[in-house]
């Protein structure tokens, strides 16, 4: 995959289970940093798990609701509640499908230094932070998903999950 290029829904690395990150220096600052700026290029992205751009690693970046935040080897210790609601990745450009998700989630990761940080979200940056670690894990939202299909409100087109699961399956 080319630098910088986000894997779309069907490529192979998008299911890989992630590994955990053992090493915080250079080499990991400087993925981080990659990561960080093939995000900000994107206007209609929230966070990147590092799974969406090659690389075998538990790493996700966020920068959601003004608030940016690196994630290394990402946990959710914790949880409580359930939302309803409709959510997209970059892998899938412009389409959305309802996820039921907990509404609240304590995760506990490493900064890029290797500290270790715990902090607690709820609505949207905790459905978020969920879309992401499940990334690490090779699990796509659609796999989550109960409805039949997922939107693309400025096409007005939508595509059928089932094919979508078939598509990604790897
Ligand atoms: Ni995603």
């Amino acid at each position: 995959m080319k630098s910088g290029t986000i894997a779309l829904f069907g490529d192979p690395a998008l299911r890989v289970k992630a590994k955990p990150v053992t090493a915080f220096h250079k080499k990991l600052h400087r993925t981080i940093d990659g990561m960080k700026a093939v995000l900000l290029a994107r206007e209609d992205g929230a966070a990147l798990a590092a799974t969406q751009v090659g690389i075998p690693r538990r790493i996700v970046v966020i920068d959601y609701l003004g608030e940016y935040i690196e994630m290394i080897n990402p946990v959710i210790t914790g949880s409580s509640g359930e939302s309803d609601d409709f959510e997209g990745c970059l892998s899938l450009p412009g389409f959305s499908g309802r996820v039921t998700r907990a509404r609240q989630v304590t995760v506990t990761f490493q900064d890029r230094n290797g500290n270790p940080v715990t902090i607690e979200r709820e609505g949207p940056m905790a459905r978020c932070i969920q879309h992401e670690v499940d990334h690490l894990d090779g699990i796509l939202f659609i796999d989550r998903m109960e409805d039949e299909f997922v939107f693309n409100t400025a096409t007005k087109t939508k595509l059928v999950v089932k094919d979508l699961r078939e598509a990604t399956q790897s």
